[in-house]
């Protein structure tokens, strides 16, 4: 079994039958104490991720969401409302949620499809292409900027500190690796990365008046927000939260959306039938399950399994391995498009921090799909995927594609 704390054991994708061994095996699954941070526990069979989802008194997001150990201040100095547990959570989510419901999302449909087939036709002009520069990256960074409010020229800039913030163990995307280099400088800082301190600063100019953004964007109407707007620090991790959450996890769904299209060479035909538009981008998701990971923390002791987790103890669930759990997916590790029902857990479901942006991502893989399937009429990969070094973001980094088109 490869070790879960090593992000080495990620470099060649996800190690899933590491994963299924556990599942079978240990389902209740100790790591311990590694380079300086305390042990964890692993969930990974779906019942009981959707157990501790279900229980937050038990299991608490409140003293962190990572597997690295935080003291008690820097916790309080990068919490966004996520490192939350109710019902402080839940005031928080009141005011941001009705900005990310699935109604709101759907009127942004013509948008994301003209910027797509923009996307589409400028990697089509290219025989061969990255398609994760040049579709996959391209449109869930622009409908950040969007639905954000920030203007077009920021977003290069903010995605590459997003990156830096998600892929601060992979140093294609960072040179402050966490695990190679003391990053005690930035303790306080999301990601402890030092691009946070620059997003800081972005953020802070946007919260003196110093930075203009957009009225219709979330981050001007939770500054307004009546009864409970987002202020200071708080604000400053809540955009943090926003860049990073809101743009690689797209990305790889839809990169990885991409790769299955070359390797199950029965999908693309699927896709152009028109018979799995309302359920392909749910299986899409669930097998990128691009979130590896969330933790959270005991509030209590708790026996599972015959194991005993006790108060304090951190535990992980892994929505990657609950995604694959053969006891209730069939033929898991195949993508089937017309997957229905697909109660895969990639989005967190089952607890109060289910993602907020699950509206925005399924409709920009669809859309994207659906611009992508109406001119091509075969894909190939002239490459292998390569993947980002961590255990808590599944990304593809690159991935060349040949298109045949229609
Ligand atoms: C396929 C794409 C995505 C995946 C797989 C994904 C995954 C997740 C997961 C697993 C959680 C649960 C966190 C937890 O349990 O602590 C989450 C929460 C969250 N996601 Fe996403 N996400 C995606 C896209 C997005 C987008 C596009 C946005 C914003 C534009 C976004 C914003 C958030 C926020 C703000 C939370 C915290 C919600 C809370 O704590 O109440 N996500 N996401």
């Amino acid at each position: 079994m490869k070790n879960l704390a090593d992000h080495d054991s990620f470099v060649d994708g996800v190690p899933h039958a590491t994963f299924a061994q556990m599942r079978r095996d240990v389902p209740v699954h100790w790591t311990p104490d590694h380079g300086g941070d305390r042990g964890f526990w692993s969930l990974t069979r779906y019942a009981d991720i959707m157990a501790a989802q279900k229980d937050p008194g038990t299991f608490s997001s409140a003293q962190g969401i990572r597997i690295e150990d935080q003291s008690r201040e820097e916790y309080l100095a990068r919490r966004t409302f996520q490192e939350t547990d109710p019902p402080e959570h839940t005031a928080t989510r009141r005011i941001v949620n009705p900005a990310f419901a699935k109604p709101v999302m759907a009127g942004f449909e013509q948008l994301i499809r003209d910027l797509a087939r923009d996307i589409v036709d400028e990697a089509l002009a290219h025989a061969e292409f990255d398609g994760v520069e040049h579709i996959a990256k391209r449109l869930p960074m622009l409908m950040l900027g969007r639905i954000l409010g920030v203007p077009d020229a920021d977003l290069d800039w903010l995605v590459e500190r997003g990156d830096a913030l998600i892929g601060n163990t992979d140093p294609d995307f960072t040179t402050t690796v966490i695990d190679k280099v003391n990053t005690d400088a930035y303790a306080m800082m999301p990601f402890r990365s030092p691009a946070g301190v620059e997003l800081y600063d972005y953020a802070q100019q946007i919260l003196d008046g110093s930075r203009a953004v957009d009225d219709a964007g979330i981050l001007a109407r939770v500054l307004q927000a009546e009864g409970g707007a987002i202020h200071g620090q708080d604000f400053k991790n809540f955009f943090c939260l926003l860049v990073a959450a809101g743009n690689d996890t797209t990305r790889y769904s839809i990169a990885m959306a991409l790769w299955l299209l070359t390797q199950q060479k029965d999908l693309l035909g699927q896709l152009q039938s028109g018979a799995v538009w309302d359920t392909c981008a749910d299986e899409f998701i669930r097998v990128a399950s691009p979130t590896l990971h969330f933790r959270r923390t005991a509030t209590r002791d708790v026996e599972m399994h015959g194991q005993t987790i006790r108060e304090g103890d951190k535990v992980l669930m892994w929505f990657v391995s609950g995604s694959r759990d053969e006891t209730v997916f069939d033929d898991p590790n195949t993508a089937h498009l017309d997957r229905s029902p697909n109660r895969h857990v990639a989005f967190g479901q089952g607890g109060p921090h289910v993602c907020l942006g699950m509206w925005l991502a399924k409709l920009e893989l669809k859309v994207v799909l659906q611009e992508l399937a109406s001119r091509i009429s075969g894909l190939e990969a002239t490459s292998a995927p390569t993947w980002t070094r961590s255990n808590f973001i599944c990304g593809v980094k690159s991935l060349t594609l040949r298109p045949k088109l229609k």
